[in-house]
């Protein structure tokens, strides 16, 4: 009987114990002030550089940084479809892909302000947890370890969000990190600063710990554990390679591994890691020195469509997109994603539509999004034809639908299975070379596997 009764009373517990929030992340809304739908190619929008926009649309255009009506359209949409989330993670890139020339400090400053100020209006009671990017800054991507006029101004934007306690880091190297409040007990949020540990970055090029900022993350990690706290890191440029040309990492080498070894040293209070920076949607794996999957780390999809000009990369444009962790406030545990998406072409044919793209847990047939399931998801893109491709979709918010063949297999599979750049390289080798039994199935079998194993 009392036995029973404590059986009852843990199951309640239990069920009672997993208490649902959802929260938003928004990335890489790049606006482009100057977009214009004009039928002159070469007057549509200074982000394209000089390639010419035909049949520029009204919504924008997969050659173009978002104009500004597309991004009011993507925080209004958040606002329909979520309207009280706990937070909004933010985590950067504000600004148009021009010369700096074409910006200055001033413009930079003021497209941030523009942008804080709707987000501000949409979510007027909603904490927001800012993350700066490497374009919101002037020059582009010379983000200093130090107090300067630029992170002094981004506080004062940022103030009214920020803890009084996060004032001072901000303005000395725009990291900080603060307890979830109201709705979240016993959770933490570490935002960081990775553009400091950008190869691009020339203000940090010989540091070993610019802003002394992995000394602090590992003593923000050590006291979360020591008070019993769950954190999430949250920042602009992830860690790892790009998914979409081979061996390109963003991270210096040496800043990379002592990222690495943080997380491996303290991954018992990470539940989860948050980045942009991609513009696409992918994640990553991080083991510890066994090969077993200790944490994993989200990439959403950015907001401007804008094909990047880095050479090598085939088709990199994608959709706009936006999304919703649902996570358990207790535990924060990441328990399912929900990416929302416009599809560019039909909103300037027709009208502006915001769409569920995909579950996480619908699409991959996983419990959750913990990181055993990550590794799952990992696993099932690996070796089955069918969720590779169906991952390859989401990863340019379907914009690129073409078959994602060997080399594209290799590079996405390795980068989300390896985050150092050894074991990348290691990995790339091998998966070159192994041949899949399921990737030389003509392309009927192929299609009719991924049609049964899809209805
Ligand atoms: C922003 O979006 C809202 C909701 O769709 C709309 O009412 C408003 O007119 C838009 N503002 C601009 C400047 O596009
Ligand atoms: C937008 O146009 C103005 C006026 O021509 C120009 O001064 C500015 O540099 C342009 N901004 C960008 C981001 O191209
Ligand atoms: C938490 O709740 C208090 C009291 O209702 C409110 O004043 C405060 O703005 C809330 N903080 C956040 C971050 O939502
Ligand atoms: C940053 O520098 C400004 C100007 O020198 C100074 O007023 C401010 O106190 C400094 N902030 C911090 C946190 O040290
Ligand atoms: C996007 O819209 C265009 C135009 O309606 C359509 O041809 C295309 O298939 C759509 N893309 C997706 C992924 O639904
Ligand atoms: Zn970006
Ligand atoms: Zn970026």
């Amino acid at each position: 009987m009392e036995l029973a009764l404590s059986l009852i009373l843990l199951m309640l517990s239990r069920t009672t114990g997993a208490l649902p929030g959802h929260f938003w992340h928004l990335t890489d809304l790049h606006l482009d002030p100057n977009y214009t739908a004009s039928s002159n190619p070469l007057q549509v929008c200074p982000s394209a550089g000089s390639q010419p926009v035909p049949n520029a649309g009204k919504w924008g255009d997969y050659l173009c940084d978002s104009p500004w009506i597309l991004i009011n359209s993507s925080v209004y949409a958040m606002k329909n479809i979520l309207p009280d989330p706990d937070f909004i993670l933010w985590t950067g890139d504000d600004t148009p892909h021009v010369a700096d020339e074409k910006l200055g400090e001033d413009a930079v400053l003021s497209i941030v302000e523009k942008l804080t100020t709707l987000i501000k209006e949409v979510f007027p009671d909603t904490k927001v947890y800012p993350a700066l990017g490497n374009h919101d800054f002037h020059p582009k991507n010379q983000l200093p370890a130090a107090n300067n006029s630029i992170y002094r101004k981004i506080t004062q934007l940022w103030g009214p969000w920020l803890n009084v306690a996060s004032i001072a880091p901000f303005e000395r190297g725009a990291f900080y990190s603060e307890q979830l409040v109201n709705k979240t007990q016993g959770g933490r949020v570490i935002v960081l600063n990775t553009n400091l540990y950008y190869k691009n970055n020339d203000q940090t090029t010989n540091m070993d710990d610019p802003g002394g900022q992995f000394k602090w993350l590992e003593e923000e990690l050590t006291s979360a554990a020591n008070k019993g706290e769950k954190v999430y890191i949250v920042g602009h440029i992830p860690p790892g390679m790009f998914e979409k040309k081979r061996s390109t990492p963003w991270f210096r080498e040496h800043f990379n591994k002592r990222y690495v070894d943080i997380i491996q040293k303290h991954h018992g209070v990470i539940a989860a890691q948050f980045f942009g920076h991609h513009h696409t949607d992918t994640f990553r794996m991080i083991h510890n020195s066994a090969g077993s999957p200790i944490s994993a780390l989200f990439i959403a999809p950015g907001v401007t469509p804008w094909k990047t000009t880095l050479p090598g990369v085939q088709n990199g444009a994608n959709n706009p997109g936006i999304r919703v962790f649902d996570y358990d406030r207790n535990t924060l545990q990441v328990k399912d994603m929900v990416t929302y998406y416009l599809n560019l072409t039909y909103s300037n044919l027709a009208a502006p539509r915001w769409e569920k793209e995909y579950r996480l847990t619908e699409a991959f047939k996983v419990p959750d999004g913990s990181t055993k399931s990550m590794q799952t998801v990992l696993d099932k893109i690996a070796t089955d034809k069918c969720y590779l491709q169906k991952y390859y979709e989401y990863n340019s918010v379907r914009y690129d639908l073409v078959d994602c063949d060997m080399n594209c297999r290799a590079d996405h599979v390795c980068a989300i299975r390896e985050v150092d750049f050894t074991k990348y390289e290691s990995c790339i080798i091998q998966e070159s070379s192994s041949t899949s039994l399921t990737v030389q199935l003509p392309l009927l079998i192929f299609l009719l596997t991924c049609f049964f194993t899809f209805l």
